[in-house]
């Protein structure tokens, strides 16, 4: 399968604007692609969409921009806002994680559409009791993408995140760290370093999206370099052969 998979330090990040801006760069760039949420919470919380303003809710956003229906993004919607093993059981479901494996690879025999799913909350939230969001990133094998905030905390919930990614097996193609101020300061260039030093990891920061205008989206993804994360790592021989010649 080819595509990015989205992670974040925590819920509230910029995981959806992440996914919809490289969605909407990867369609203006003529890729063929399809977005998947595994779930979706908070859709009837008086503080949720307050909060949105005139965002819609993710997997109306990432439908909107991959030209899908909703109920295609997300098989999941539930109205509070809580953890979607929780926000299941409150609706008295059941969630096989077989089911959610299955519907992130819908479509899989078709084109090789270039596809990006979006987590919910960060690596380690529960889809389920027994399942979370890092047991369905490393049966999907895709790169990882993680959003992370800009500012004071994020140093520490960056590594985690990295160090949870890792430990899995993941391979983490970047952090991108929403918004980036357009005059970022002293802290914020310090923790882009700082990241990428400790980490060991390539960070990028992702400009303000003023709306959710698919041409707004597809500017600010352009300037991440999406194509080369959805890239095949070279083989070790081809990568050992390129170090001895
Ligand atoms: N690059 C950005 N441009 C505009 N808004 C951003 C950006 N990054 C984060 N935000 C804001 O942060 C909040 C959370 O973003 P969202 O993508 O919904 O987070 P998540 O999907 O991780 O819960 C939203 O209000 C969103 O508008
Ligand atoms: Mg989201």
């Amino acid at each position: 399968m080819r595509g990015l998979f989205v992670t974040a330090t925590d819920t509230g990040v910029g995981k959806t604007v992440l996914s919809a801006t490289l969605l909407a760069a990867m369609l203006a760039a003529g890729e063929a692609v399809r977005a998947h949420k595994p779930a979706v919470t908070g859709l009837e919380d008086p503080g949720e969409i307050a909060a949105r303003g005139e965002w819609p809710p993710d997997h109306e956003l990432l439908a909107r921009v991959a030209r899908l229906e909703p109920e295609e993004v997300s098989p999941l919607r539930y109205g509070p806002a809580v953890a979607p093993h929780l926000a299941a059981r409150l609706a008295g479901e059941c969630v096989d994680p077989a089911r959610l494996l299955a519907a992130a690879r819908a479509g899989e025999d078709g084109v090789e559409a270039a596809r990006v799913v979006e987590g919910v909350g960060g690596l380690l939230t529960p889809l389920t009791d027994t399942y979370s969001v890092c047991d369905l990133a490393v049966e999907l094998a895709l790169p990882v993408v993680i959003a992370a905030r800009p500012g004071l905390g994020t140093i520490n919930h960056t590594l985690l995140t990295l160090a949870a990614a890792r430990a899995a097996g993941l391979r983490v193609a970047a952090v991108v760290l929403t918004p980036w101020p357009g005059r970022p300061q002293r802290l914020e260039l310090s923790n882009h370093a700082t990241i990428s030093a400790l980490g060991g990891v390539e960070v990028h920061g992702l400009a303000t999206v003023p709306s959710p205008d698919p041409a707004a989206l597809a500017r600010a993804g352009e300037a991440l370099p999406w194509r080369r994360w959805l890239a095949k790592p070279p083989s070790p021989h081809r990568a050992l052969r390129a170090q001895l010649a």
